[in-house]
């Protein structure tokens, strides 16, 4: 048994964000969300099948360079889902996996939604199935890390909150063709976040800002969408950063609080407030972590790029853009 696959799948932004879950078994979130696939930002997944006698093994690239044997932790995180599309396709296999992130894993960057959208692609690729890109939506999103449901798609992606028929998937808005937009990332923390997006999901309807976002949400989701449709910047930078900012307030409000900001995240959204007023297209948005999306048309780009790289706390910056979504390669990475 010597079947082989490789998928490069990529990390996604959210617009609107996805922040609480009302079903941890098939990964439902409270709201419906909105993102921008990357291009830049992607994980590299190399999957082979072997004896089921063998087990699993996952090896992970370091940042050394090498490849290793994953820690439990990590290999913990995966293994239920290796399990679950073992159950899927009906087949009594073993998974050689070995990955590697283009970006820095664990700190708000999306580094789950890319790997476990490659892990789900090249699962299936390996084993030989078609799948459609809304059966692998679902699959993607059963591994937990809802967000991978959007990350099997290309462009402008939405994923509805799956309380209706045919509303289990992530569909595309528009394709990545539609509207060249460019995401400078202020990378500020590198190492993984203190309070996993999976806590900050549970505890996120304590905070007394909870519902009051639900309620603004089908206002922005309709906002968002005509904006992309559109090609409306200012219309969508609005919007975006009244979502990142209360995605913040509920975490900072939630019971235990999680504070995911660094002093150096304040003094960009600073940085990009001032921008704005200059006229430069760009709007910020976080995900759970420190680090700084600035969302901008590609003229605004270098303006964005010397302003926030000149701020001392910004270690450095990742150049990214609406990517196509993930495609399957022949350089294997083992
Ligand atoms: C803040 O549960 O999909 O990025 O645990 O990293 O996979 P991982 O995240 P997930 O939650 C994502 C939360 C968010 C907002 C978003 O991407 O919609």
């Amino acid at each position: 048994m010597t079947a082989k696959a490789t998928v490069v799948a990529p990390a996604n932004i959210a617009f609107i964000k996805y922040w609480g879950t009302q079903d941890w078994d098939q990964t439902l979130p409270f709201n419906p969300s909105i993102s921008m696939t990357l291009r830049e930002c992607v994980t590299r997944t190399t999957v082979e099948l072997i004896e089921r006698s063998e087990g699993d093994s996952v090896l992970l690239r370091t940042a050394e360079g090498s490849l290793e044997p994953a820690a439990e932790a990590f290999r913990q995180r995966l293994e239920p889902h290796l399990d679950r599309l073992r159950r899927w396709a009906g087949e009594e296999v073993a998974f050689r996996v070995a990955t590697e992130n283009s970006f820095p894993m664990g700190a708000g960057m999306a580094s789950s939604a890319s790997g476990f959208a490659a892990l789900t692609l090249a699962v299936v690729a390996a084993l030989g199935k078609q799948t459609s890109g809304e059966e692998a939506s679902v699959l993607a999103r059963l591994s937990g890390s809802g967000s991978a449901s959007r990350s099997v798609l290309g462009g402008y992606v939405r994923w509805p909150a799956g309380e209706e028929p045919g509303e289990e998937h992530a569909v595309q808005l528009a394709s990545a063709d539609h509207w060249d937009l460019r995401d400078v990332v202020a990378v500020l923390q590198e190492q993984a976040k203190e309070v996993s997006s999976r806590e900050g999901h549970e505890r996120a309807p304590s905070s007394p800002y909870f519902e009051p976002r639900q309620k603004l949400l089908p206002d922005r989701l309709e906002t968002v969408t005509q904006a992309i449709l559109a090609r409306d910047f200012s219309s969508l930078a609005q919007t975006v950063e009244e979502e990142a900012i209360d995605l913040h307030l509920i975490a900072m409000s939630s019971h235990p609080p999680i504070f995911y900001w660094r002093p150096g995240t304040l003094e960009v959204l600073a940085a990009i407030r001032l921008l704005r007023q200059d006229g430069v297209e760009v709007c910020a948005t976080m995900d759970a972590g420190a680090n700084v999306h600035m969302i901008c048309t590609p003229d605004s780009e270098a303006a964005v790029a010397e302003v926030v790289g000149a701020i001392t706390e910004v270690g450095y910056l990742i150049y990214d853009g609406v990517g196509q979504g993930p495609r399957t390669i022949e350089e294997h990475l083992v």
